[in-house]
């Protein structure tokens, strides 16, 4: 039949987003962040965050429908993350969306933040069920084999710090801006990755479960080692930490993704997603592996690899195609694991 067309809601974590999608077709994607507002806290605040989605989600809601040429009325549903995330923003979301689903009539469809992440490669390339995603973020590392819009197998996660985490911390401890991942990519392109070593965690043990906690203390171990024996760090000094931080990652991240492939019979292909997937090393180094592997890689760009409403929407109509609207009782959950 025809596409329906879709208003998505996101809010769950430190940006508030708006998105209206009609099939794989994407008519608006409105994304405030939040970043300056929690900028003199070194983190995002959750009561900071909660406020300003209450008060950005409307006008987030009407550029989109602006955008994107619709009135409310031509929406068919309303897709909402309904977690897992901080509770005060996921709540500011689903109230929104039940207050507009009451007054519309629309159905209310409540979507997995995680599941929007896993299907954005069949909202941009069309990828077919079922393949292997690795999410790679801020705040998670997980790889999810995709067998519908509301079934996943998880085989494997990060046992303590997500990588993007790990970017962001070897960036502080270097002194080098935030967000850490572009940095440390930037200053590594003139590192020697050998100069220093760097471990590779649970590489020796069976499995896809990763760590990345280690690599922060082994950098920590190093600077201080080059601060105490010559006073300071030199900009080659930092691009080499940096150099051999990103090729530890990377070379985790590979060997995990090979064993995850492994283990993976008749999928389709191999995606990857979250805000590290924009690492250009990292992404060359999954996609090299992929074609080893004779499947499709697909990448999506990075404004959708990253927290945007038009995966909530997406995955919305997708859940919505195959189970139907939620009812009013939608409720917000902190946790909520695939
Ligand atoms: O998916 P995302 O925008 O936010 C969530 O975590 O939800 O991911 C942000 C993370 C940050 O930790 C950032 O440092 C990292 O992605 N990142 C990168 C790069 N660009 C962003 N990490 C490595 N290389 C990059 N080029
Ligand atoms: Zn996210």
């Amino acid at each position: 039949g025809r596409d329906i067309t879709i208003l998505g809601l996101e809010s769950s974590c430190d940006d508030t987003a708006a998105a209206v999608v009609r099939g794989r077709g994407i008519l608006s994607s409105v994304v405030a962040d939040q970043t300056a507002l929690h900028a003199a806290y070194g983190g995002v605040v959750p009561e900071i965050a909660a406020r300003a989605h209450a008060e950005k989600l409307d006008i987030c809601i009407e550029q989109a429908l602006t955008e994107a040429k619709v009135a409310l009325s031509d929406i068919d549903a309303i897709a909402v993350t309904a977690g897992p995330g901080l509770i005060g923003g996921v709540l500011s979301g689903v109230m929104m969306a039940k207050g507009l689903s009451a007054a519309t009539g629309k159905p209310l469809i409540g979507v997995n933040h995680l599941a929007g992440h896993a299907l954005t490669p069949r909202l941009t390339d069309g990828i077919e069920y079922p393949y292997l995603i690795l999410l790679v973020s801020g705040g998670h590392c997980q790889f999810l084999r995709v067998d519908g819009p509301t079934s996943f197998v998880r085989l494997g996660s990060t046992i303590d710090d997500a990588p993007g985490e790990a970017f962001d911390k070897t960036a502080r401890l270097l002194g080098l801006p935030q967000p850490g991942g572009p940095s440390v990519e930037t200053s590594a392109l003139s590192g020697d990755e050998t100069r220093f070593v760097f471990p590779r965690p649970l590489l020796d043990r069976p499995g896809c479960d990763l760590s990345f906690s280690g690599l922060k203390t082994a950098l920590l171990r190093q600077r201080d080692q080059l601060v105490s024996n010559q006073g300071g760090l030199h900009a080659q000094d930092i691009s080499d930490l940096c150099a051999g931080f990103q090729a530890a990652v990377r070379d985790v991240l590979v060997e995990k993704s090979r064993r995850a492939l492994t283990g993976c019979t008749g999928i389709t292909g191999f995606a990857v997603a979250g805000g590290v997937a924009a690492n250009t090393q990292l992404r060359a180094a999954l996609e090299t592996l992929s074609n080893q592997n004779g499947l499709a890689f697909v990448a999506p760009p990075l404004a959708l690899c990253t927290d945007n409403a038009a995966m909530i929407a997406f995955a919305g109509a997708e859940k919505f195609a195959l189970e139907g609207a939620d009812d009013l009782t939608l409720t917000a959950r902190p946790r909520w694991p695939l």
